[in-house]
């Protein structure tokens, strides 16, 4: 049954491999240094053009970065997730949607180092990312220190980190992790309304939908 649901897998991935255009599978994990530093893509030739480029990391099914790329035609989009059998849903609706400035990375965002050029995010968008709240998994929340190492190295000079979470012990430790790592947090909401310029994220719908108040900030690098 579970090759039968993989076999599947792979097929619908097939389906939408013009839009997923980088795969980590355990065969990274067995390749060199320099194995790895040669996967960098060319995000000219992905996009076409040079337009800015917005990453969101953890993706999901998708539902902001297909909104986004459909709001603003003129930035493109890389929506990043680690999940096969979820970024191929993500790959699937936007096929559906015709979007051309948007494209995924089935990839964990811990080796975007290896996947992406330096300093080629104007923006990169934390939505609802896994809070992790057990103490000894702190270093996987996408705000912690080695991460937002690798954000500063993947952003632009005036580029940017947005975050949105229902969990409010995780905005504040995210706060707090950005100024010990000289970002400045340049506005932080803990009662965030619906946006009229970005589109709801899958678990922002849910989350609204419970009444559940939406926390967010935004961060920049200290120069
Ligand atoms: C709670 S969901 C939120 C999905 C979507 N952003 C939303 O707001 O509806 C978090 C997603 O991040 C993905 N994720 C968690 N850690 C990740 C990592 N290190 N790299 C890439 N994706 C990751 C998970 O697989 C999951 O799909």
């Amino acid at each position: 049954m579970r090759m039968r649901l993989k076999k599947h897998l792979e097929e619908r991935i097939a389906q939408v491999s013009d839009l997923i255009v980088a795969r980590e599978g355990d065969y990274f994990y067995k390749l060199s240094e320099k194995e790895k530093q040669a996967l960098r893509m060319d995000l000219h030739n992905i996009f076409g053009n040079d337009r800015p480029i917005v990453l969101e990391l953890g993706c999901g099914k998708g539902a902001w970065s297909i909104g986004m790329a459909q709001m603003y035609p003129y930035t493109n989009f890389l929506a990043v997730e680690k999940l096969s059998n979820v970024i191929v849903a993500a790959g699937e609706q936007a096929k559906a949607a015709g979007v051309n400035n948007l494209r995924f990375a089935n990839v964990r965002a811990e080796n975007l180092g290896y996947w992406l050029p330096k300093h080629c995010a104007q923006r990169i968008a934390l939505n609802f990312s896994c809070p992790f709240p057990k103490k000894t998994y702190a270093n996987r929340r996408l705000t912690s220190a080695r991460f937002l190492e690798l954000y500063r190295d993947l952003l632009t000079d005036d580029g940017y980190v947005t975050q949105k979470t229902d969990n409010c012990d995780f905005i504040t430790w995210s706060a707090e992790s950005f100024l010990e790592n000289n970002f400045i947090v340049s506005e932080i909401n803990t009662d965030t309304p619906l946006s009229e310029t970005e589109p709801a994220t899958e678990y922002e719908t849910k989350f609204r939908a419970d009444g559940k108040p939406i926390y967010s900030l935004s961060a920049h690098i200290a120069r």
